[in-house]
């Protein structure tokens, strides 16, 4: 069994939280939901060093991660980390407009491998750079759109794909929360819809939420902390497929992230944790939910995801192309508000 180094850039609480306490007396600890959580299940891991500019993030790194991986090095400069530690795999966790640096710098250090928080970018012509820079490289990237690899919604796009509901003719995605940011965390719901899309995004109308009508068409966000500092949006898009999407992505009390896929002869509905699909039959609609069959979930998923790709040549079921398409239609949005709420072509 091949082992992999890995190194941490961005030690918040995604990458450095342990999974919770068990509170069941049989069934063990919960599911990992941070980067090193995840990590510390697969065998072939082997985290070897972490990099924040916070002292504090890299006392905790050490206080709760040495134990698993004794000998944990810890840098507040990547560069010098990248510099000084052979790795074969790096996860970038910095804010949202900080993963093009990083993973430029991890390419250039010859990295086999990169797990890069989502959104890949909060612009486009960076992400066309990022990829010119790992093809060149030849080298594998998975992006975080946890989703991805969440056995609820993986079940419901096989369920999808074995012509369930017919053929998929709208997508309706919806997002709500205080901090339902276009970059931040819409990302997530736009790149869900593009998984079950599998189609490229050509056009979109987009309008912005009031308070930031003249918001322009480059990202000046924190990114992803201050949550003023990104507007939220209400969208409409069309694949290459012919297929429409919906999004409703307005800040509000009430945190959900949903998809609704309305097929020829069904209907998919999708949350975190539960999947429902509606066939017309001959005695009329019957309901029945879609059952995940999987047990690994998230990040875990999504690293042991990369390797496989890393060993066997396999596509990643997050690379950076279809991460792009989140990206693009967000600066398609802006650029329709930006002309008057018109449709904008998105490249
Ligand atoms: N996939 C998911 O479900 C999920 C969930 C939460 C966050 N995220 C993503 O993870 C990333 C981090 O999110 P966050 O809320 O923890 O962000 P954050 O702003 O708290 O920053 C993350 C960490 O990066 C460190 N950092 C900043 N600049 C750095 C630099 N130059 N070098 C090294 N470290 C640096 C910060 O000190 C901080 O500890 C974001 O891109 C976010 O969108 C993803």
């Amino acid at each position: 069994m091949n082992s992999y180094r890995v190194g941490i850039v961005g030690l918040s609480w995604i990458t450095n939280d342990p999974a919770g306490p068990g509170t069941h007396s049989v069934l063990g600890d919960a599911m990992p939901g941070t980067h090193l959580s995840g990590m510390a299940r697969i065998p072939q891991v082997q985290v070897v060093a972490g990099c924040d500019i916070s002292p504090e993030a890299c006392d905790l790194f050490l206080e709760r991660w040495d134990s698993t991986w004794p000998g944990l090095l810890v840098f507040d400069d990547y560069n010098v980390m990248l510099r000084e530690v052979p790795l074969d795999i790096v996860a970038i966790a910095t804010p949202d407009d900080l993963h093009g640096p990083v993973l430029k710098a991890a390419v250039d250090a010859g990295v086999n491998a990169i797990f890069c928080e989502k959104p890949i970018s909060t612009h486009t012509d960076e992400v066309d750079e990022m990829i010119a820079a790992v093809e060149a490289a030849g080298i594998v990237v998975n992006v975080n759109h946890t989703r991805r690899w969440n056995p609820t919604w993986v079940a419901a796009r096989e369920a999808l794909r074995s012509g369930r509901i017919g053929d998929l003719v709208t997508i309706t995605g919806k997002i709500g929360g205080e901090r339902a940011m276009l970059w931040r965390n819409d990302s997530h719901v736009i790149d869900i819809m593009n998984y079950f899309a599998e189609a490229n995004p050509i056009w979109v109308v987009g309008e912005l939420e009031a308070a930031h009508a003249n918001y322009g068409t480059r990202y000046h966000g924190d990114g992803g902390r201050d949550a003023s500092l990104e507007p939220a949006a209400n969208a409409y898009w069309a694949y290459d497929s012919g297929i429409r999407a919906f999004l409703s992505a307005m800040k509000s009390a009430v945190s959900i992230l949903e998809v609704e896929l309305i097929g020829s002869k069904g209907i998919i509905t999708v949350g975190d944790g539960q999947a429902w699909l509606r066939e017309q039959t001959e005695s009329g609609v019957v309901t029945s939910p879609i059952l995940p069959g999987y047990s690994m979930v998230g990040m875990q998923a999504a690293v042991v995801d990369l390797i496989d790709a890393l060993e066997n040549g396999t596509e990643p079921q997050s690379p950076p192309h279809e991460a792009r398409k989140a990206v693009a239609i967000i600066e398609g949005i802006l650029g329709s508000q930006a002309s008057g709420n018109n449709r904008f072509d998105i490249g």
